[in-house]
């Protein structure tokens, strides 16, 4: 068994491929030409966010029967050509959700009351403690779209916090909105109306793409928080510079972006933005799951045996 790893991940996943006897090349950041070129050597892949697992790397990969994406998004794999070509595609939707949850509120935290602008600012030897007005999250309302995994993390933390939570799923059944002390909203706009904080919790598809965009920050109220540590895209780019310019956004946490690696974004530029580089499930203990837990299903997947997140 050959197992291609393009991206970083924890090293006990690596160890335990190995212990299966598989042969494992780990080549971190590989060009993609080079990835196209030695490809069809492989039996397995294993990536993160960043490979793009697509139709003309299946064309290459000749032996390849099994894809395995260390974290939960599988918005960089086109899932049609694998399973035309019956490739197995594996993920670990549940090891890093914690991680994910936590980043989250550490963004809504750190965006509104200025955490890293403050320290920025002290660190050029400016002492001033007028600038960093922030708000509290006490008897506020946050928004949470997508009430899986990970939105129902940040749901029960945030309410230690005081929150009240509302969150707009349509594909979460009413005794989990329950379950949570979560108030459902049924329409998005509603949901949208009625928040002090937004934050986002959905995989990235086409019905989620953009769907934080102009149309939301118009109804929104003036001075609201939006956390986007889901995918980029979900929240309009565009039109989230736009709504924090006018003031409709007052403070903003953003871990992703349409385009990664990226350091231009417009997002960058503005202070009261806090912006951190897809760091959502980077802690040691989510990447010691996530390693040990795709290594595992790749193995499993690789010998024709039951695979839990296939
Ligand atoms: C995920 O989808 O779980 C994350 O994006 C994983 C990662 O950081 O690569």
């Amino acid at each position: 068994m050959k197992i291609l790893v393009t991206e970083k991940i924890a090293t006990k996943g690596i160890d335990a491929m190995l212990q299966s006897g598989a042969i494992v090349d780990e080549m971190v950041g590989i060009n993609r030409e080079h990835l196209l070129e030695i490809i069809a050597e492989y039996d397995a892949l294993v990536v993160r966010s960043v490979t793009k697992v697509d139709e003309e790397l299946y064309e290459r990969a000749g032996n390849l029967k099994v894809v395995g994406r260390a974290g939960n998004g599988i918005d960089n794999i086109e899932i049609e050509g694998a399973t035309k070509r019956g490739i197995i595609v594996v993920n670990t939707p549940d090891a890093n959700s914690v991680s994910a949850a936590e980043m989250s509120i550490g963004l809504l935290l750190a965006s509104c009351r200025n955490i890293t602008q403050a320290d920025a600012l002290l660190r050029s030897k400016v002492w001033d403690r007028k600038g960093f007005k922030g708000i509290e999250l006490n008897g506020k309302t946050v928004g949470i779209v997508g009430l899986g995994r990970i939105g129902s993390l940040v749901a029960t933390r945030l309410q230690a916090f005081g929150m009240k939570t509302i969150a707009y799923d349509p594909y979460i059944t009413d005794e989990r909105f329950k379950k949570f002390g979560v108030e459902k909203k049924e329409i998005l706009e509603d949901l949208v109306r009625e928040s002090d904080f937004i934050t986002l919790h959905t995989p990235k598809t086409e019905e989620t793409f953009g769907m934080i965009g102009e149309e939301a920050f118009r109804i929104a109220k003036k001075g609201i928080v939006v956390v986007n540590c889901a995918r980029g895209g979900i929240v309009d780019e565009d039109a989230l510079v736009k709504a924090i310019e006018d003031g409709t956004v007052a403070y903003a946490g953003i871990d992703v972006l349409v385009q990664e690696p990226n350091t231009t974004s417009p997002l960058l530029e503005l202070k009261n933005v806090v912006n951190t580089p897809h760091l959502g499930a980077d802690t040691v203990e989510a990447q010691d799951n996530v390693g040990i837990t795709i290594a595992e299903e790749v193995i499993s997947a690789l010998r024709g045996e039951m695979v839990p997140n296939a």
